[in-house]
């Protein structure tokens, strides 16, 4: 007896050099659960379907893949998506960022902000997504609530930042004690959502070094070790964030975080772009891992992060919109852009520069790299059992179909071969090519969605 089989041609990535095309598969869902991954001569396979409360066939050329994990975007920052990337990190933050940020101590604008990226995720396949919400306790525990309720798996963080010196006097924490105990508050709160909202987790939010006192970050570090609770932060983005931190604490910002006990577990570390080998390997050691988002690296970070280095050392990476500091927050996008980000790293971009010392030796990715980061890869990163499509993991998934209605892809059968269309579906797929979407066993997005029937 299952909930639901989905019958299709299954692409995914359970390492980062593999790609495994499975053709007329059964994947057998119970409870949210996947519980076996059937192929036609499998035995069990006519029985789980006779047994299936629902059947849902996916003709070819559409695909279903797993669900897209965005590890890193700042859900308030949703408002100024495409807009006001034309000035620095620290200048942007202060002219664009904090003034829409300290908005949402309004719950009513908070609301309809949160509404609008939760449905827009899910219709993109992201579903699953670690979020950055704002200072204000009401509003974060709301997008948790909101999330729950549209059915998007998510980490939701308060963001806290107290020190004076980094963050605008109208909107702050009021002390380090304020923040550490908010942070705490809105753990207990989120926690406390339940129900359908087991989806949802706290995550302590350290906005970034650069607007935190010493006193905060202890405590949220020792608020992280007292609650098993993991945490994301910004480390090392730009030259100005890296320079900030070596200036205040002659250390770099992965020894900074490591030394206020933040580097842990599952500790999500946004852009990592000046991370030097000795970071990568502490990341590595302490289990946390890069949330790369190359799109925003692009207008923030002054360089390109060595994604390739970083993977090859071990270091955990999943890829990140970064909303709004990237510009789109399509997951088939980050992929796109992770691909290209590396090859300009490795060419180089200067043609005043020969091309012998333009760029940066082996530092290419490829679409199957990029996807297993946007999926397994992320994953893996935050301790969920999602991101590839086999028993004993939850059944998060979405059917790619080029013939949508609107599809940015043209099919070209004579030319086409799994590969291809997979490099493709990764490079060209939108959001019309979004057919369906299911997170948890649940369809969000597509027929029975119900999502769509709200
Ligand atoms: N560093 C600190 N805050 C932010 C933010 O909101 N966006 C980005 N890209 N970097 C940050
Ligand atoms: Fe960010």
């Amino acid at each position: 007896m299952s909930d639901l089989v989905v019958v299709a041609t299954v692409m995914q990535t359970p390492d980062r050099e593999t790609l495994e095309v499975l053709h007329d598969a059964a994947v057998v869902v119970r409870d949210g659960a996947i519980t076996a991954v059937l192929g036609p001569a499998d035995p069990g396979r006519a029985e789980a379907l006779a047994a299936a409360t629902e059947v849902v066939a996916i003709e070819p050329p559409a695909v279903l893949v797993p669900g897209l994990v965005d590890v890193h975007l700042h859900a308030s920052q949703w408002p100024q998506l495409g807009s006001a990337l034309d000035i620095p990190l620290e200048e942007w933050l202060f002219q664009h960022t904090f003034p829409l940020e300290a908005r949402f101590a309004d719950v009513d604008f908070a609301v309809g902000v949160w509404e609008s990226l939760v449905s827009g995720l899910l219709s993109e396949g992201t579903t699953t997504a670690v979020m950055f919400a704002t200072v204000h306790e009401e509003a974060t525990v709301e997008l948790a609530r909101v999330c729950g309720d549209l059915g998007l798996r998510a980490d939701v963080g308060r963001v806290a930042m107290d020190l004076p010196d980094g963050t605008p006097e109208w909107y702050r924490d009021a002390s380090p004690s304020a923040s550490v105990e908010a942070s705490h508050r809105s753990i207990q709160a989120i926690e406390a959502l339940g129900g359908g909202r087991s989806l949802v987790r706290p995550i302590i939010t350290p906005r970034f070094v650069p607007s935190c006192t010493d006193a905060a970050l202890t405590g949220l570090g020792e608020l992280a070790e007292a609650t098993g609770v993991s945490i994301q932060t910004h480390c090392s983005e730009s030259d100005w964030a890296h320079g900030y931190v070596l200036d205040r604490f002659g250390l770099s910002d992965a020894r900074v975080l490591d030394r206020f006990g933040l580097l842990r577990e599952h500790t999500v570390v946004a852009h990592g772009v000046q991370l030097g080998t000795d970071d990568l390997d502490l990341l590595r050691e302490r289990g946390a891992g890069i949330a790369h988002c190359p799109l925003s690296n692009a207008y923030f970070a002054d360089s390109a992060l060595p994604v390739r280095e970083a993977l090859d050392r071990g270091v955990g990476i999943g890829l990140g919109s970064d909303v709004a500091g990237g510009f789109d927050a399509s997951m088939l996008r980050q992929c796109a852009t992770a691909v290209t980000s590396s090859r300009m790293l490795e060419s180089g971009v200067d043609p005043a520069v020969a091309p012998t010392s333009r760029g940066r030796a082996d530092a290419r990715i490829d679409t199957t790299a990029a996807f297993w980061m946007a999926t397994l890869g992320g994953a893996e990163l935050l301790g969920l059992p999602v991101g590839l499509l086999e028993p004993g993991r939850r059944f998060d998934a979405v059917v790619l179909d080029p013939t949508s209605p609107g599809s940015s892809i043209t099919e070209w059968p004579d030319l086409d071969d799994d590969a291809r269309r997979f490099e493709r579906f990764v490079r060209l797929a939108g959001r019309a090519d979004v057919a369906r979407v299911w997170v948890d066993g649940r369809a969000v997005v597509g027929d029975h969605a119900t999502l769509q029937s709200r």
